[in-house]
């Protein structure tokens, strides 16, 4: 579901930036939100997100020097940024957005895929920003893209996923996993993506919400570490990995069943390593249910799940804070919500439930009541559709 006036806005401002439009072309890549498996895509879980038909809009066109020039609508302060192709392509503080486009640029480049001339790019999103929505993965995937449709390079989505990932991992300072930008780039409309990070296999699953709907709440909250913090997870759930390695044969912690780990799991003697490794085995586990549940059309456990999901992250993995919590836990006290959980990396951003269609309007009023009394600012609600990974438009 392309938004025209998006759309309108992106190619108007790319011809008031760049003084032209013949030749230019539109483009866009989908947001993304995850229904269940929360930090798992860096230990060889599974994940079970879907694309949103919210996203990044882009307008872009081949230049004939060797200059590549940036505007964004949503961050106007920056200017026109511009890079030389013939200098070392290297992140800095005055690109700022903008270090996400190069640094997809300079992985490219590292895959041997040379630009021979540069190009000018305009983009305009409506994914709220840092609201864990993928708003960084969807300008990476949107940026391969472009690369891909205006210099013929040969590659899948699935490597406009990888290459994404590398370039936010090496360029921009994120280690993080492979899922947003594998269900930016690998999205279908009414359908989540049920993929294991350990081997990258993946199958669609329908979405068939009869009479719910996905309502997304974000936290608002501005201040947020996530880089470091998520880093340090991270770290962690490695650690531990290398330490139950010397007693299990695994290549991650997606490798154990619940049984293998509560067996083995005396040997990580730190109780907080013990915890986060706990989340790491346990929601994976509580992934491949939901799904094994959505399957069979059995809703109400697939949302008991969502709740696990939740708990687990604010026990036993640490990533939720009082915005989180206070959303997730007044959504559960409402008749028609079937599940809610925070949804990406945590710290902040959202929550994403899933409501019956006659309590959506007593969930956004209720929640948003009480969010704002105990937080002291409001939060905000979107009913979202699930839609398709990135297209020219
Ligand atoms: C962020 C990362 C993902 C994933 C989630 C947590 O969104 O970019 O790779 O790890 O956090 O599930």
């Amino acid at each position: 579901m392309i938004d025209q006036n998006m759309k309108q806005a992106v190619l108007d401002s790319f011809e008031k930036s760049f003084s032209k439009k013949d030749g230019v072309k539109a483009y866009f890549a989908p947001g993304r939100v995850n229904l269940i498996g929360e930090h798992t895509d860096y230990n060889g879980g599974h994940v079970f997100p879907c694309a949103l038909t919210i996203g990044t809009y882009g307008a872009a066109a081949k230049r004939d020097d060797r200059m590549v020039h940036f505007y964004s609508c949503n961050q106007d302060r920056f200017g026109v940024y511009g890079i030389n192709l013939d200098e070392e392509i290297k992140p800095t503080p005055e690109a700022g957005w903008a270090n996400y486009p190069i640094g997809v640029i300079w992985a490219f480049e590292k895959r041997g895929m040379k630009l021979d001339k540069g190009f000018d790019l305009v983009i305009n999103g409506n994914i709220p920003n840092g609201s864990g929505l993928s708003s960084s993965a969807s300008l990476e995937v949107l940026t391969g893209f472009i690369l891909r449709d205006l210099y013929g390079f040969e590659v899948s989505n699935q490597d406009l996923a990888l290459i994404g990932q590398y370039s936010e991992n090496n360029f921009n300072g994120c280690n993080c996993g492979i899922m947003d930008q594998f269900a930016v780039a690998m999205g279908k409309e009414d359908n989540a993506i049920f993929l294991d990070t350990a081997d990258l296999s993946y199958e669609y699953a329908p979405i068939k919400l009869e009479g719910a709907k996905i309502v997304i709440a974000n936290t608002n909250k501005k201040h947020k570490l996530t880089d470091s913090q998520y880093n340090a997870r991270r770290s962690m759930c490695e650690e531990a990995l290398a330490i139950l390695q010397k007693t299990v044969d695994i290549k991650g912690l997606g490798d154990l069943s619940v049984e293998e780990f509560e067996a083995h799991k005396d040997v990580l003697t730190d109780p907080d390593m013990q915890k986060k490794a706990k989340h790491a085995v346990y929601e994976n586990q509580r992934t491949i249910e939901a799904v094994k549940s959505l399957k069979d059309g059995d809703l109400a456990h697939f949302g008991e799940l969502m709740r696990q999901s939740h708990e687990s992250l604010r026990d036993d993995y640490d990533v939720t804070g009082v915005e989180l919590d206070t959303l997730a836990e007044e959504a559960w006290k409402i008749p028609g919500v079937i599940g809610s959980r925070m949804t990406g990396g945590g710290f902040g951003g959202c929550t994403v439930s899933i409501v019956k269609d006659e309590a959506v309007e007593n969930f956004k009023k209720t929640v948003g009541e009480n969010y704002l009394k105990k937080i002291g600012y409001e939060a905000t609600f979107y009913t979202v559709e699930i839609g398709n990974g990135p297209e020219v438009i």
